[in-house]
């Protein structure tokens, strides 16, 4: 069946706009595309429900998205390879499509769209098909054109999505690639009962930390943001599970501010945009967890070390209670702690609230950006 959603009789419910109402839903967004699907310690998708074939045989993952999609995906390719033991390739639909691509029956492509009607993911995927693919979508939107177009759906239940730009669905679509990973992981026996209860643990505490942010750190990310409404270029750096977050930071913030942003592998950074860091650049660095990804954290460290010196601005997205960041940040924005593989589901939501800030300060519609379409029905 089909829902339509009719943006102008949707209720903001008392919110500013639809983006500060989607983003306070990020806790529910992800609790909701869990609910219903852990049982006894092991993830049961009913949607999946007798397909275990479809991951049986399967060598390759390929996942296929645009736009904010896209860097959810490239944040499942860690969860997959690491719960799935299978490799993955994330790439751009559009890119996909045009160029040739090997892909056979043992090959599973996981497409992510949060409206399932992005004619570049669509047509991607229907190319996927026809070379004889096994297609799984990812989508939030139910009855939409892409999951109709594929052998397996897993929906995200972030709830109708209004503002063109991606918040909410943007972490469930995150939630359900994790899903997914250990659902598949447990049906080809590459994880063990007790990595996935653990696992499982860790994923239904995020929406409690999510809330945790907004409640403790928005009003100061907001100041932060009408501090910055001047600044004309923010850099975002990120290693690991924290290179999509930085992509994604930057991708918001040049959405909603008009402003350039870009991200970078902050072990990207000697090899080029370091060149960029001059006196009062601001820099956002997602910092790893010191617990749990110590050597990361060490080079993440080291990294802020060598724009601060340059003179840089930084402005870190850390775990509470970091100490060893402190000497070297401008500004610490603070996450609970999570295992890694768990923190980009909470990094993120620090710079869609600072995206948003930003834009807001600067008096522009948050809701809809120009030149920006929700959802992109043509090639
Ligand atoms: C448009 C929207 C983005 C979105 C992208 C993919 O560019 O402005 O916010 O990430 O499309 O949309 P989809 O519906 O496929 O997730």
């Amino acid at each position: 069946f089909e829902v339509s959603w009719d943006a102008s009789a949707a209720d903001k419910g008392g919110w500013s706009s639809f983006m500060a109402k989607e983003v306070s839903e990020e806790p529910e967004a992800v609790a909701n595309t869990i609910r219903g699907r852990v049982k006894d310690g092991e993830i049961v998708i009913p949607e999946l429900d007798g397909l275990d074939d479809l991951f049986q045989g399967v060598s390759r993952v390929i996942v296929l998205a645009c736009g904010t999609a896209y860097y959810a995906g490239l944040v499942g390719k860690y969860a997959i390879e690491q719960w799935a033991r299978i490799p993955v390739d994330v790439e751009l639909a559009h890119e996909f499509r045009y160029r040739d691509p090997i892909v056979g029956p043992d090959t599973l492509v996981v497409s992510i769209s949060q409206s399932g009607e992005t004619m570049d993911t669509l047509m991607a995927v229907k190319e996927a098909a026809r070379l004889g693919a096994r297609t799984l979508s990812i989508c939030n939107t139910q009855g939409a054109t892409i999951p109709r177009e594929s052998d397996a759906i897993v929906y995200t239940h972030a709830g109708p999505e209004v503002a063109v730009a991606s918040t909410k669905a943007f972490v469930a679509q995150i939630t359900a690639l994790y899903l997914l990973a250990l659902h598949v992981g447990r049906v080809r026996g590459a994880l063990s009962p007790a990595v996935a209860a653990a696992s499982i643990r860790e994923l239904e505490a995020l929406p409690e930390k999510i809330q945790w942010i907004l409640e403790n750190e928005q009003e100061r990310i907001e100041q932060l943001s009408r501090w910055m409404s001047d600044t004309r270029s923010v850099l975002f750096l990120g290693r690991h599970v924290g290179y999509p977050i930085a992509l994604e930071g930057a991708l918001k913030l040049k959405e909603l501010s008009y402003i350039h942003a870009e991200g970078f592998a902050a072990g990207e950074l000697k090899h080029g945009p370091i060149a960029l860091i001059e006196p009062g650049q601001p820099v956002f660095v997602m910092v790893p967890s010191p617990r749990g990804a110590a050597t990361l954290h060490a080079k993440v460290i080291s990294n802020i070390e060598e724009i601060r010196a340059r003179g840089a601005r930084v402005i870190a997205v850390a775990e509470e209670g970091d100490a060893a960041v402190l000497p070297f940040a401008d500004e610490v924005l603070r996450v609970p702690l999570a295992s890694p593989l768990f923190e980009p589901i909470l990094a993120v939501v620090p710079l869609h609230v600072f995206a948003m800030g930003l834009a807001t300060a600067k008096g522009l519609d948050v809701d809809q950006p120009r030149n920006l379409a929700k959802s992109v029905t043509v090639e």
